[in-house]
């Protein structure tokens, strides 16, 4: 069997996470993704240095530097040892332009980014799933060190998941619309995210092509993520 690079990112959003973090650094043998408070970040990029967790920040300004109170630069995520920062996340309420800035200070600092797309549940009970997804994906401009994340706003901390057929269909159409969008990339990596537990998570992964989860809720408990980790690793 061809083996499937399946990567588990938790988001831990807005939660006090030093103590999950030193739960976490037991199980760092594994290889996985942890988008991580801003305060933390600098600890979590110790702790995990030399394993193969990867961590991210989980939203960056759009500007460089300059009058910003309050605002983290992507130069500054680099300074503490981040790789990998989230974007677009529908909790963040950036969008288009703001996406835009975002996407390309990430590119101009060498930070990977998971951009994250999905439409809200007015679009998709009106049938504009592929308008909204368009028009959000229409901010990349490069797609080099960018991953998607197909978040419908209807499923994240609902626990409301769409089918895998579904998932599926949307996936492909996000691969096949940026990947003639921009001729040859290779191939777009897509990650679902959006009330993922350890009791959904295998058939989404056995029955998609999906490149990965991000993971919300679970993620604040090591012991079941683990367990969604499994799932998706060992086949
Ligand atoms: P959830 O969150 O898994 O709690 O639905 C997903 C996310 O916000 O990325």
């Amino acid at each position: 069997m061809i083996s499937r690079k399946f990567e588990v990112i938790g988001n831990l959003k807005m939660h006090a996470v030093s103590s999950i973090l030193k739960q976490y650094q037991t199980m760092s043998d594994r290889s996985f993704g942890l988008m991580v408070p801003y305060p933390y970040l600098y600890q979590a990029c110790e702790m995990f240095s030399g394993t193969q967790v990867v961590i991210g920040a989980q939203h960056v300004s759009g500007y460089a530097s300059g009058a910003y109170t309050g605002r983290v630069s992507c130069e500054m995520l680099v300074d503490v040892g981040v790789s990998r920062v989230l974007i677009g996340h529908g909790e963040t309420k950036s969008l288009g332009e703001v996406c835009a800035k975002q996407l390309e200070q990430a590119k101009q600092a060498g930070l990977s980014v998971v951009l994250c797309v999905g439409e809200d549940l007015m679009s998709y009970q009106q049938g504009r799933r592929f308008e909204v997804l368009r028009a959000q994906l229409s901010v990349i401009a490069d797609l080099a060190s960018v991953v998607i994340a197909y978040e419908p706003l209807w499923s994240i901390g609902t626990g409301v998941v769409p089918s895998v057929e579904e998932i599926e269909s949307v996936v492909c159409w996000i691969r096949e619309h940026l990947e003639s969008r921009a001729g040859n990339c290779g191939k777009v990596r897509v990650l679902y995210g959006g009330s993922i537990n350890q009791n959904n998570c295998f058939e989404i992964y056995q029955h998609t092509s999906l490149d990965g989860f991000l993971v919300g809720g679970v993620s604040l408990k090591p012991e079941v993520m683990m367990e969604v980790i499994e799932q998706c690793q060992s086949y």
